[in-house]
């Protein structure tokens, strides 16, 4: 394959970056703003729950990390991932564990379930191998819970902690558009599929609201039909984007915002929140033209192995063919903790949550 280095002029992602440079500088609390942070989700968080799974979805190698303080870790892009960077601004001076490495001391400040491929639907990702679903995610998260209490941690401490959700992207580009190993397209309409998707997610949202969790960040869905490896794969009809990947993407957002609402509606004593990617992207989407990767990557999409990246990650939107660079996961996480329009974040952005 090719190689192209990705090159994107963004003069808006450069003032955010030295913005968030000043703001951690200015603002280094003691003490974290909430005692725990637990996050789920799928490549766009995990930091290595994949590295000993037989998958072909797993990134511990280099160029991987090669902007991490910890160089090589599983962490789909070059350094942090928007949940390491949310975790920084919430105040925790070290990275969330990875639920495969997590010891007893550190699993009361909290725990990451991320697992690259994986989805809202169990069947989700498993052309590729391996990988730890969302309904498992929360059964090892039960049994963390169960631990805890052994450890004398008592539900009013899960109960002040934050909770982020990122998933379900999987469930399209690694199910309902790989008719070639699933048939959730020939059993549902987009439409129909983003109900299937929805109703499964609102049953495991419950299940984490019934585990202590009262403060809850869901992220929505990205436009996937915009990275380099979709566009490839499917080419845009002169369009920016896979226009029919982003229409089936925003069928299930278009779902997942007024869930949110329902279960801050049902569920009293809980503060759901709903994150717009498509909201705080629109500024990177606006310079969209040559978003290709910043390794040289793969068939796959994925790196090649010790292959040397464009020098200034900075200017690069995707690291590789589907996973975004720090920069854009430093942008994502800055504003939905504090959110600059009303739709990025809504009702609340991470930075209010915390304070509730
Ligand atoms: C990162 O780790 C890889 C092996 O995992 C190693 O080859 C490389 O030299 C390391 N880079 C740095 C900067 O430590
Ligand atoms: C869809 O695929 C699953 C296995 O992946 C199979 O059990 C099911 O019968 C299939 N359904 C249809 C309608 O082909
Ligand atoms: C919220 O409560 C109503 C009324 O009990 C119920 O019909 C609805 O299914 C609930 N919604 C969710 C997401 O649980
Ligand atoms: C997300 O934000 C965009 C841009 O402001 C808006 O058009 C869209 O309706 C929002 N999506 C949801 C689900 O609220």
């Amino acid at each position: 394959m090719d190689h192209m280095y990705g090159l994107v002029l963004s003069i808006h992602v450069l003032i955010v970056v030295l913005n968030f440079n000043n703001f951690v500088l200015s603002s280094k609390p003691s003490k974290p703003q909430v005692p725990c942070y637990f996050i789920f989700g799928d490549s766009m968080v995990d930091n290595g729950n994949n590295n000993k799974l037989k998958t072909k979805c797993k990134v511990n190698y280099p160029p991987y990390g090669i902007d991490f303080p910890e160089n090589v870790t599983g962490r789909f892009t070059n350094g942090r991932t928007s949940a390491d960077v949310i975790g920084e601004f919430l105040g925790f001076s070290k990275f969330i564990p990875s639920y495969s490495t997590a010891s007893n001391d550190e699993i009361s400040r909290g725990v990451n379930y991320g697992s690259g491929c994986a989805g809202i639907l169990k069947k989700t990702g498993t052309h590729l191998g391996n990988r730890i679903s969302l309904d498992r995610q929360l059964r090892r998260h039960k049994s963390v819970v169960s631990r805890l209490f052994q450890l004398r941690k008592k539900m009013t401490l899960l109960k002040k902690c934050i909770y982020v959700i990122n998933i379900g992207s999987n469930d399209y580009i690694n199910n309902y558009f790989r008719p070639d190993f699933y048939n959730s397209s020939e059993l549902y309409t987009k439409d129909q599929y983003a109900d299937v998707l929805i109703k499964q997610y609102s049953r495991q949202l419950k299940t984490l609201y019934s585990l202590g969790a009262r403060k809850i960040v869901v992220f929505g869905l990205a436009k996937s039909g915009c990275s380099p490896a979709q566009i490839d794969r499917f080419g845009t009809d002169g369009r920016p984007c896979v226009q029919r990947i982003n229409d089936a993407v925003e069928l299930f957002n278009n779902r997942l915002m007024p869930l949110v609402l329902e279960l801050n509606n049902n569920k009293t004593d809980a503060r759901f929140t709903f994150i717009n990617l498509t909201s705080i992207l629109t500024l990177l989407g606006d310079v969209h033209l040559p978003s290709v990767p910043c390794c040289q990557v793969r068939n796959d999409w994925q790196c090649i192995p010790n292959s040397v990246p464009f020098p200034i990650r900075s200017m690069c939107i995707f690291f590789d063919g589907t996973h975004p660079t720090e920069v854009s996961n430093i942008f994502i996480a800055t504003r939905s903790y504090k959110a600059v329009s009303v739709s990025d974040a809504y009702p609340y952005d991470i930075n209010h949550l915390a304070q509730l």
